[in-house]
């Protein structure tokens, strides 16, 4: 998450992740380097040597010019580049109307009720969604959407995140905003526009009822990412006064 790469104090060791080692069936390893962190590229790398993981998924400020080098001497490891993900945030502000009123569509933060509809939701919006996942051929693709559904459930069962969603007339979920708190940050971890609504402003909507939202909680700052060839994500959040923070490189090193 956010705090990840801007927490340069951060102690940096790659960790088992067990929900993806479990998803894949091989053990993955993850390892974030914060900005401005005090680790050499050298360090880093040694820190992957010793990793005994099928998968490292090691991510890292893009401005780190010289590590795609160093982690590509790194004996008895495939390492590719899998994405290149980019942060934007924008302040959460004091809403002067309520909004979304007019617009036709429902806001609301959802419960374990919508749990099916939510999973639905997930399985079209994600299906070809082109993540760092989809760029190593080693890793199935039903489990990389499965992977998204229920990363898209987890909000429903934990007090630290929110669950937004936007319905039709019909109720039906035509927006949706998996948001985590993280003291006075919120970081939207994953949103999606049903096809057929995408394009209709759907996006701004939701984030002018989020920020309502967000402001009763006291929460000051939300931030976004995506991979940056999303244009259509990075359009929809610049109308929405996000702006520009960093951007970050994810390689794969897969064991040989
Ligand atoms: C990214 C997303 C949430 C934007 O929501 P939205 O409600 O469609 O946003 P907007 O209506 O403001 O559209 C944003 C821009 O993308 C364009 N766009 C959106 N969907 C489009 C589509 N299916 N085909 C072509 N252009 C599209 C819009 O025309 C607009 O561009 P413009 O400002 O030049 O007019 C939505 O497109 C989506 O769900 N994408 C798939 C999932 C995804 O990428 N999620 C983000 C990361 S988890």
């Amino acid at each position: 998450m956010f705090s990840d790469f801007t927490n340069s104090k951060r102690l940096v060791l790659p960790l088992r992740s067990a929900v993806e080692s479990n998803r894949f069936g091989i053990n993955v390893d993850r390892l974030n380097i914060p900005q401005r962190s005090e680790f050499t590229d050298y360090q880093i790398a040694d820190l992957c040597r010793v990793s005994d993981a099928d998968l490292i998924i090691l991510r890292f400020p893009k401005d780190r010019g010289h590590l795609p080098n160093t982690i590509s001497t790194i004996e008895h490891r495939n390492v590719f580049l899998a994405d290149n993900l980019v942060y934007y945030s924008r302040a959460i502000m004091k809403p002067e109307f309520a909004s979304g009123a007019s617009s036709g569509f429902g806001f609301e933060i959802a419960d374990n009720r919508r749990r099916e509809a939510i999973e639905n939701f997930a399985q079209i919006v994600f299906e070809n969604y082109g993540s760092h996942y989809r760029a190593n051929p080693k890793l199935d693709r039903g489990a990389i959407l499965q992977g998204y559904m229920e990363w898209a459930l987890s909000g429903l069962d934990n007090s630290k995140k929110i669950s937004s969603v936007v319905l039709d007339q019909s109720e039906r979920i035509v927006g949706f905003a998996l948001v985590a708190v993280d003291g006075e940050i919120a970081e939207i971890e994953l949103n999606g526009v049903l096809p057929e609504y995408q394009g209709r402003g759907v996006f701004g909507l939701q984030m002018e009822w989020l920020n309502s939202h967000l402001s009763s909680r006291c929460i000051k700052k939300v931030v976004i990412s995506t991979q940056s060839e999303n244009l259509n994500a990075v359009k929809a959040w610049v109308k929405s006064g996000f702006q520009f923070e960093f951007a970050l490189l994810t390689y794969h090193l897969m064991k040989t």
